[in-house]
């Protein structure tokens, strides 16, 4: 079944497309609207410092799996796992955790292609604030436009990924995030200077640390520690996969930290743009998943060819999107075709008809299901599915990972440390195998169980 399996063209094919896969709707929808809940700065230095002490590690051990077993996460451990052990079982929990993802990630981006839509035919032209916040409720309320524009994502990235990964994954990838990380420059340049803007910038870029206790540590390091194992896409194998795509001219420390430095950038970038933009116009950072839909048509309103920069923004977004929803539906064909004999096109076929239902009670939570609120009055099903993503499966798949490459009885120390440093560049360092295999998963498991304790007892 997988005698020839597909390699990318290039190394920075590789860097661009893992890149693709981590920046997405985390940086520039989720980071803001999470950051501006918990309270600015001092959120976004906890944020950091898990990206470094937990997420490059982690993200090292997802790369060696998928480099060393050139399998997707359906089958990676199969291959790699000592005999006689259960770590395979593993596939069904990060396969899970990858549709899951889908079903919410795919409404979100169908808002930003409404919003690119909308802005380039001049719909946000001459309205106020609330002009511009009612364009997004009546976008809510309206199930059969999402449910649209959220099956034109879908039938997008399969028709992307059918044309294969290097033609079709890999080309379109590298030209959308090379202009992506382009115009996130120019953009954030031109909002920080927004007059009123100085207040943004103070929230954003001064740690307050009672904003802290304002809404409890422990919450708070719960939500930082979701946002940064969602920003680089680690736990469930979603990154690993591109490791099977490369060969082993590189180690993977290097690369694990080229990839979260383009991801971070792009996150800061993005509260570069919105935060002063709130302040500007009076917005409420705290308010949520809708946070950059209400605030940054206003920027573009107060802007000299405000609909040229706006139309280009929500297209960049959309591009940011696209690329994280490609690189998740290549992981789960490379599911379907890992574990069945079926075809590729069969899989996509079967998936992308699949996807298109699993993401309806998304759409269908902001109103006919809008009843439904799984996490506490006014919550969402988005919230939930999110919830139970970002905050569930990806730090305890995470653990996974990490015991996996750590202990004798999983692949074991030895052979995660020759994977992930054959090749040039940055070694990763053997005097902390303690820390990955006992500290890391403790301080992971710490914060998840104390954070479950301060939402819910
Ligand atoms: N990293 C992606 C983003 O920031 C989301 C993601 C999470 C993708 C987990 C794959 C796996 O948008
Ligand atoms: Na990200």
């Amino acid at each position: 079944m997988n005698q020839q399996r597909e390699k990318f063209s290039s190394r920075l094919g590789f860097i661009l497309i893992s890149a693709g896969c981590a920046i997405g709707l985390g940086n520039v929808w989720k980071f803001p609207y999470v950051t501006g809940k918990y309270g600015g700065a001092a959120f976004v230095l906890i944020y950091i410092l898990f990206l470094v002490l937990l997420g490059i590690p982690i993200l090292v051990t997802e790369l060696s799996v998928g480099r060393a077993s050139q399998r997707s996460v359906a089958m990676s451990m199969d291959v790699l796992e000592q005999k006689g052990t259960k770590w395979h079982y593993f596939k069904y929990f990060a396969m899970a955790g990858n549709y899951l993802l889908m079903m919410f990630y795919t409404t979100v981006a169908g808002w930003m292609l409404y919003y690119f839509i909308q802005m380039a035919s001049g719909g946000f032209g001459g309205l106020d604030q609330d002009g511009v916040a009612n364009i997004f409720g009546s976008m809510l309320e309206n199930p059969a436009l999402m449910a649209g524009f959220m099956i034109e994502v879908v039938l997008i990235g399969f028709g992307i990924c059918s044309r294969g990964l290097q033609k079709g994954v890999e080309k379109i990838t590298k030209v959308m995030m090379v202009l992506l990380l382009l115009l996130m420059v120019v953009l954030a340049v031109r909002s920080a200077v927004l007059e009123g803007g100085e207040e943004g910038l103070r929230f954003y870029l001064t740690p307050d640390f009672s904003a802290l206790k304002e809404n409890g540590i422990l919450e708070v390091l719960f939500a930082a520690l979701g946002q940064a194992f969602f920003t680089l896409s680690i736990g469930m194998g979603a990154i690993a996969i591109f490791g099977s795509y490369i060969d082993r001219s590189r180690s993977l420390t290097g690369e694990a930290v080229f990839i979260t430095l383009l991801d971070t950038s792009v996150a800061l970038m993005s509260g570069l743009i919105i935060f002063p933009a709130c302040f500007a116009y009076g917005i409420n950072p705290g308010a949520g998943p809708s946070l950059i839909f209400i605030t940054l048509p206003n920027v573009f309103n107060a802007m000299p060819g405000g609909r040229l920069w706006g139309s280009l923004f929500f297209l960049f977004m959309c591009f940011a999107a696209l690329s994280t929803v490609i690189a998740v539906f290549q992981n789960i064909i490379s599911f379907g075709t890992d574990l069945t004999n079926a075809s590729r096109k069969k899989v996509v076929f079967i998936n992308l008809v699949a996807i298109i239902l699993l993401s309806l009670p998304c759409v269908l939570g902001f109103n006919l299901l809008s009843g439904i609120q799984p996490l506490g009055a006014g919550s969402t099903v988005l919230d939930f599915e999110d919830f139970i993503v970002s905050n569930n499966i990806l730090p305890l798949g995470s653990v996974v990972y990490v015991l996996f490459c750590s202990m004798k009885m999983g692949w074991g120390w030895d052979n995660f440390m020759a994977e992930a440093n054959s090749g040039k560049g940055l070694r990763f360092p053997k005097s902390i195998r303690f820390y990955i295999q006992w500290i890391l998963p403790l301080v992971v498991l710490f914060v998840f169980v104390m954070g479950y304790k301060s939402l819910f007892f």
